[in-house]
């Protein structure tokens, strides 16, 4: 069988089951199969593919048809300006968290030497983009998974900031290591009955990753009272939040001293981060 045919009859099982985006997908998988690019599928779809790849390529196909998401099949996902290791251990990083790394690039543009913390650090992709830009900022990342840390532990290698980035495996509610100049998260905020009805691709994903408790704001009360113990004064928070979540995490924020500086919304025009300050 040549490369097109296997890619055709993978892309066919896909739309058998559904996948929306069965034609790129599937390319996605040959490409993760064969171990070529895009470019050299599309160049060499008439050669024959060998049976160690077909077989590995159908595994893939199966496992994209029961809605294991693509991120987990080829283990990376780009983010910002780099590609992060993923695994099923870690959430699988989205482009509405991109907003928190332009932010706080925006809030720290003529600062030097910065300590930052990132509570719920999971593949690491927010705080190690954040200190790939900034070269004199000192990063720590805390995950209550250990199997998470071992994946930010990959990407702060493979992006090369590892000699900057301490990771300690903690629930926040326990941590009290250091003061920070600034505190970023994107703690998990879906409300425990809604996780059962989101799309298949994320009963993938972990639950300590997603699971805000009954209220989605059970972690994000954590993190905004351990934030006020371990923020310098005038220290900036940067926090993710549920599109409907504003107005009650703007409340939490304010009883534990914290001034609003700004909300920012995310590519989909919903009301994605709180930006605070330690009053
Ligand atoms: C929504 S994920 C965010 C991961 C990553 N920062 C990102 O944006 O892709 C939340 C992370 O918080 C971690 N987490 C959940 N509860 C925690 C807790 N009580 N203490 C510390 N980390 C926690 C999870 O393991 C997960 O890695």
């Amino acid at each position: 069988m040549n490369i097109h045919t296997a890619l055709k009859n993978g892309q066919s099982v896909l739309q058998n089951y559904n996948i929306k985006s069965a034609e790129l997908d599937s390319e996605i998988l040959m490409s993760k199969a064969i171990s070529k690019d895009k470019k050299y599928i599309i160049l060499n779809s008439n050669k024959p593919i060998k049976k160690s790849e077909l077989d590995y390529f159908k595994i893939l196909i199966q496992e994209r048809a029961k809605n294991n998401p693509i991120a987990y099949l080829i283990k990376k996902k780009d983010f910002w300006k780099y590609e992060f290791t993923v695994n099923r251990n870690v959430l699988i990083p989205r482009p509405d968290s991109e907003v928190l790394v332009e932010v706080t690039l925006k809030l720290t543009k003529n600062r030097n030497n910065l300590r930052i913390l990132d509570i719920g650090i999971g593949s690491g992709c927010i705080l190690i983009s954040i200190l790939r830009e900034k070269k004199n900022f000192i990063g720590t990342g805390i995950d209550i998974s250990n199997k998470s840390l071992q994946i930010s532990r990959i990407n702060s290698h493979k992006l090369r900031v590892n000699n900057r980035l301490k990771l300690y495996k903690s629930n926040i509610d326990n941590f009290r290591t250091g003061k920070y100049d600034l505190i970023l998260s994107n703690p998990p905020y879906i409300k425990k009955y809604d996780l059962k009805c989101l799309e298949k691709d994320i009963s993938f994903e972990p639950k300590e990753a997603l699971d805000g408790g009954y209220d989605g704001l059970s972690e994000i009360r954590k993190v905004i009272k351990k934030s006020s113990e371990l923020i310098k004064r005038k220290g900036y928070l940067v926090l993710e939040i549920g599109s409907n979540q504003k107005n009650k995490v703007k409340k939490i924020l304010q009883s534990k001293g914290f001034y609003i500086e700004r909300v920012v919304k995310d590519l989909s025009n919903h009301e994605r981060c709180i930006v605070s300050s330690k009053i």
